[in-house]
């Protein structure tokens, strides 16, 4: 061969053999790094990013990602909030001053907080999941956020068991949180009432249990351990509310109280801290059939959500709309 021809076919192999290298670097690469599973979902991450997204919701606000609350919080300033829970902490300062006190760490982990590109999965709890064998999917997002009791152990196979984030008020707490989250699972709970931060502050001191202001007796004994406890800012309840739901500040008289659910909730708080957000287990089944199961575990049906203090047809559009943005993504097929 003539030294021209081999540089020609030197320079037609070249690309070929810098792919391979490079193919074979990366494989190398995400190996050794964090030992047993590549960060998988890496590859969604430019093209996912939310901040794009985020703007042409038209929200009219910046991401917050600090989403819990600090005992810092409460020494610089002397009206934090003009409104009460759940959409404020006016009048609840000093209980709050009392739990975070005693649970003394209001950060996420420290290796998510300082991951590049964050993947989350926001996990409901509808019957959807069931049988959808997402579980090995659902453990490789770096947080997976879960609500309220939602059980984990026997349900592996469609829902996964890692849990980053467990989001719960009192009525939804279950009494040993060890039995269906991890170790290190953050339990977060979202104060709705007065009387819920009263609870934990009655748990972590260990004193006498008031038992009045709930819709449903809350364990009086919880094993929660303080390290693990978060209280969600209610920030992130009000702008849910307010934006997304357009409940006024002030509902007229008459009207009964509405409330977005956990899992709206969820949603909007994983849009503030996540790169990426997908969700599973949202939807109910259409009303008519009022014996269909909600859950992906227990009994109950639609009957059950008759006078709940929530609007899910209006929580099923926006949805709906974040769907069709591409702001979140479902992980199945869904009505
Ligand atoms: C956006 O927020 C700013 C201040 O927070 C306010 O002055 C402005 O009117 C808002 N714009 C819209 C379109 O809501
Ligand atoms: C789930 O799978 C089980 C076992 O294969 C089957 O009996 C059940 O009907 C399935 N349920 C749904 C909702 O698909
Ligand atoms: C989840 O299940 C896998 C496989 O069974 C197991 O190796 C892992 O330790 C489990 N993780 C948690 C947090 O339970």
């Amino acid at each position: 061969m003539t030294l021209k021809a081999t540089k020609t076919w030197f320079l037609r192999l070249l690309p070929v053999v810098l792919f391979f290298i490079c193919y074979y670097c990366s494989q190398f690469y995400f190996e050794s790094s964090g030992g047993k599973s590549p960060h998988p979902t890496l590859a969604l991450c430019p093209n996912y990013r939310l901040q794009k997204k985020w703007e042409n919701l038209n929200l009219n606000m910046s991401r917050k990602p600090e989403l819990f609350l600090k005992l810092e919080d409460f020494f610089w300033k002397d009206h934090l909030s003009a409104e009460a829970l759940p959409y404020g902490i006016k009048g609840s300062e000093l209980l709050l001053l009392k739990v975070l006190a005693a649970i003394s760490s209001f950060t996420m982990p420290a290796n998510i907080e300082s991951l590049d590109c964050r993947t989350c999965a926001v996990i409901g709890n509808g019957f959807a999941l069931k049988n959808s064998s997402l579980g090995e999917i659902i453990n490789k997002y770096d947080v997976v956020i879960r609500l309220n009791d939602a059980p984990v152990r026997g349900f592996e196979e469609d829902v996964g068991n890692k849990t980053t984030l467990r989001l719960f008020y009192p009525e939804s707490a279950s009494y040993n949180p060890g039995i269906h989250n991890d170790p290190d699972t953050l339990l977060v709970l979202v104060p709705f009432k007065q009387q819920d931060l009263r609870w934990l502050k009655e748990i972590l001191y260990d004193e006498k249990r008031v038992q009045k202001g709930f819709w449903k007796p809350p364990p009086q004994i919880w094993l929660g351990r303080a390290s693990q406890i978060r209280v969600l800012d209610p920030y992130f309840l009000r702008i849910t509310a307010r934006k997304f739901l357009q409940i006024p500040v002030q509902p007229r008289k008459q009207q009964k109280a509405v409330h977005p659910t956990t899992g709206l909730l969820a949603v909007f708080v994983a849009l503030n801290y996540c790169d990426v957000v997908h969700v599973a287990g949202f939807g109910y089944p259409a009303s008519r059939n009022q014996n269909q199961p909600i859950h992906y575990y227990g009994q109950q049906t639609m009957k059950s959500m008759k006078n709940s203090y929530h609007d899910l047809n209006q929580e099923a559009q926006i949805l709906h709309r974040l769907e069709e943005q591409g702001v979140i993504l479902y992980l199945h097929p869904h009505s």
